[in-house]
């Protein structure tokens, strides 16, 4: 193949995502990684990211102008992705067509350049673009929107729409950042700033351990939990070790141990404790199965940041729309209250236990504490409130795009007896 360029390694990684249901970050790695492309990365995931967030509008857009679908999916992303540079990126419209049609070439698909062309040069014409359905509208899956519009009757567009923006860099950090940074503090969530910055990792405040990268509605966590002297807290599924690092940067003087089922994603804990240097006992082992990992001795205090569908996240993964299915939740849901019920049993009496997940789905939230407290009467809710999030019937939500904050469930338990 001759030369890679920024449209033909996107068109590739978008593919992968949307076709072949590959995580995107697994995709920049593969396809990012080796030295002829290493400067394009930067435009690359741009362009990635707004093909992939708007995707299914996109697709729309140009669909509009010919009678049907073609049959050829690489096809469909070169369009789809000339329509992104178009309407979210600003390139001028012969440049994006002359641009597609490059790509097309580059990519052996000479012979759609003339259906690329006439149906381009006429898509970047629609002045009164009107979407086919809902879901090329909000560009979701239709479960999704009739889920959240369950779920969320008032808040279900805002949400979809939060979900289709860029998200701000939020870190947390002990002092203010650099004012070159320009920093914005958040009101009720202690370390939380939010920053303009392009690549954090270069950042020496960054470097030095001075501050890390987390949402400012995953910095809650460790606020609620607030370790004191001499507590034993668990944090039973730790990894990248985002919380685990805010919890001891919050009280150094605590026991805590950090567990994760996968092993390379437990080396992700190390290397943050250790940037931060701070430290934790990292145990590689299944949270449902206590005996395999406990040692008699009950905690204080438990961090459970469940996995979840992660539908409180998608403007920073917009991936998981295409990959995650309906049918997930089942499995996902079954999971969560399996950890729900093993953690509980490690935590000594009058204990606090925080249940936690980055989606915004009811039933990981809600409906979860509900059957707990219903199969688990020695626990009780300890009520939380914040002027940024709704009250549910059990514990706490933040939507999406709140405070430009990501979306996150909280619901904080303690043990009677
Ligand atoms: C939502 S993430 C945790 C994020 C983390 N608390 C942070 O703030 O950086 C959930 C983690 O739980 C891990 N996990 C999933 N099932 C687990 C299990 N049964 N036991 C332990 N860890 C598990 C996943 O691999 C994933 O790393």
């Amino acid at each position: 193949m001759s030369k890679q360029t920024t449209r033909t390694i996107a068109a590739q990684i978008c593919y992968d995502v949307i076709f072949k249901k590959t995580n995107l970050s697994q995709s920049f790695k593969q396809r990012l990684s080796s030295a002829q492309v290493l400067d394009l990365k930067s435009a690359v995931k741009a362009l990635c990211f707004e093909t992939i967030r708007n995707y299914l509008s996109l697709e729309d857009m140009w669909l509009q102008c010919l009678d049907k679908r073609p049959k050829d999916k690489m096809v469909r992303i070169i369009m789809s992705q000339a329509m992104a540079e178009f309407k979210f990126m600003d390139k001028p419209d012969h440049a994006v067509v002359n641009e597609a049609i490059n790509t097309a070439k580059k990519l052996n698909k000479k012979w759609a350049c003339g259906l690329i062309n006439s149906c381009l040069r006429k898509a970047v014409k629609i002045m009164d673009y009107q979407p086919a359905n809902e879901s090329a509208q909000y560009s979701h899956p239709q479960w999704w929107i009739d889920k959240l519009k369950t779920d969320w009757p008032n808040q279900w567009q805002n949400i979809l729409e939060a979900n289709n923006h860029k998200p701000p860099l939020w870190v947390r950090s002990k002092t203010t950042p650099h004012p070159d940074l320009i920093p914005q503090q958040h009101h009720d969530i202690n370390c939380a700033y939010k920053i303009q910055s392009q690549d954090i990792t270069q950042i020496e405040s960054f470097i030095n351990g001075e501050l890390s990268v987390q949402d400012a509605s995953a910095q809650l966590a460790a606020q609620i939990i607030s370790p004191q002297n001499g507590e034993k807290i668990l944090d039973a599924c730790a990894a990248p070790g985002g919380k685990t690092c805010h919890l001891l940067e919050s009280n150094n003087n605590i026991k805590l141990d950090a567990l994760e089922l996968y092993p390379n994603r437990a080396k992700k804990i190390n290397q943050n404790l250790q940037r931060l240097k701070l430290n934790a006992n990292v145990i590689i082992a299944d949270a449902t199965d206590h005996k395999q990992w406990f040692k008699g001795d009950k905690y204080d205090k438990i961090l459970l940041d469940a996995p979840c569908s992660a539908s409180g996240i998608v403007r920073r993964h917009p991936d998981i729309k295409y990959i995650r299915l309906e049918t997930d939740l089942t499995n996902i849901c079954q999971d969560q209250q399996k950890l729900l019920s093993s953690v509980a049993k490690v935590l000594a009496p009058h204990g606090t236990f925080l249940y936690v997940t980055c989606s915004i789905f009811k039933q990981e939230n809600t409906d979860q504490i509900k059957y707990f407290l219903k199969t688990h009467p020695e626990f009780s809710e300890i009520k939380l409130e914040y002027p940024f999030a709704i009250k549910c019937e059990y514990g706490i939500q933040i939507l999406s795009g709140t405070q430009d904050m990501d979306g996150f469930y909280y619901c904080y338990l303690q043990r009677c007896q």
